[in-house]
């Protein structure tokens, strides 16, 4: 049922969003986001239409690849994609599944992975330090090259010679624009923050051991850097940042690093803001020429398909970055109030935070305390 008359939805906007549910507990956390989208629609008074795409393992194991060859040309109008998880390797080895994923983010040019990591009130994590006062920062992963290039090969694998070379590729190109959206990020969040420290950019590297790859990228930061000379940098080794992250995370804004390292750090990062059940992310191609991808930064987690008890907030916080991105800010801003209520109010919640809940009782959950604020 629509909240609206028929003229203002003659009038309003439609959005055209694909749905990519994947492996494992996908399907039952993108219905959550779908959930979410949809009551935003009726709420804001917008159009969503979803497509759904069963590419996955299943997909895999009846037509001998993970989605259909023109995967980017079926995905290419739409205004944005949501994916659940990919990967199941009881099914199909992860370095072939997951080639569907990195090929829609190098495909469409999504650079950056954007990666928030706040932790919520109400939210406990196994971390002392971590306190909402303590965590709330950005993680921009870039998301098309460094070690994700797949530029390498095998030498006589199965012989006693043989080896692996697996290269990094680090652009001029590719590192300007990442560390430039960093620092934008950066002075967005000064604009609005009232946190300390704020307009702050870290440099996640690892300049004292990667002698090519990680100078150069340091060195193109300090380029970057010098375009924004209202906005502070720091600098900090990749191994150092997993300790700091622990020991201090309240001396973190926004970091930037390259696709493996922003990796790593962002699977810490999920502990600090109380688990991989909350932690969202977003592959974007800022220039809009391409469609973005919203995803949680989880895994598919085979062992718990179709029990219903996987905690939906990573994804409907994906949603919400979504939203945010076509904008619609203001749904994406109440979506984040309804998600932070939930949890605070701490009486439906999922197994990973304490609580006896379903995956679709928080969402119904989220969606109430959404449509009522
Ligand atoms: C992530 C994941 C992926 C990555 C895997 C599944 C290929 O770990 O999104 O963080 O390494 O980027
Ligand atoms: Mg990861």
């Amino acid at each position: 049922m629509s909240l609206h008359t028929l003229e203002e939805r003659e009038n309003m906007k439609n959005y055209h969003i694909a749905n990519i549910p994947g492996d494992g507990v996908g399907k039952e956390v993108a219905r959550e986001a779908v959930k979410i989208l949809k009551a935003a629609a009726d709420k804001f008074g917008f159009g969503i239409s979803f497509d759904e795409y069963d590419w996955s393992c299943d997909y895999y194991l009846k037509h001998g690849e993970m989605g259909p060859e023109n995967v980017l040309d079926l995905l290419k109008d739409t205004d944005a994609i949501f994916l659940g998880c990919i990967g199941d390797a009881a099914k199909v080895p992860d370095h072939i599944s997951l080639l569907l994923l990195l090929q829609i983010r190098k495909g469409f040019d999504q650079y950056v992975n954007l990666r928030p990591i706040q932790l919520y009130p109400g939210v406990e994590t196994p971390l002392r330090t971590a306190t909402p006062e303590t965590v709330d920062m950005m993680v921009v992963r870039e998301n098309t090259e460094g070690e994700y290039a797949a530029v390498g090969g095998l030498f006589m694998p199965d012989t006693p010679e043989g080896f692996a070379a697996q290269t990094g590729i680090f652009t001029r190109k590719g590192c300007e624009r990442v560390m430039r959206y960093a620092f934008e990020i950066a002075r967005k969040r000064k604009k609005l923050g009232d946190k300390d420290p704020v307009g702050l950019v870290t440099n996640c590297t690892k300049s004292n051991a990667l002698n090519y790859s990680m100078v150069f990228w340091d060195s193109v930061f300090g380029k970057i850097a010098g375009e924004y000379p209202d906005i502070k940098t720091n600098m900090a080794l990749v191994d150092a940042i997993t300790m700091w992250f622990v020991k201090n995370p309240q001396s973190f804004d926004v970091i930037v690093a390259s696709n493996l390292f922003g990796d790593i750090i962002t699977d810490l990062g999920s502990m600090l803001q109380g688990g991989m059940g909350i932690a969202a992310g977003a592959n974007i191609n800022p220039e809009r020429r391409f469609p973005s991808m919203f995803e949680p930064i989880h895994g598919s987690a085979p062992k718990y398909e179709g029990k219903n008890i996987v905690n939906p907030i990573a994804s409907i916080e994906s949603a919400r970055m979504m939203l945010d991105h076509i904008g619609e800010e203001d749904a994406a801003a109440d979506v984040q109030k309804a998600v932070k209520n939930v949890l605070v109010a701490k009486e439906v919640r999922t197994k990973d935070l304490g609580g006896r809940n379903s995956t679709p009782e928080v969402g119904d959950a989220i969606v109430k305390e959404f449509l009522a604020l």
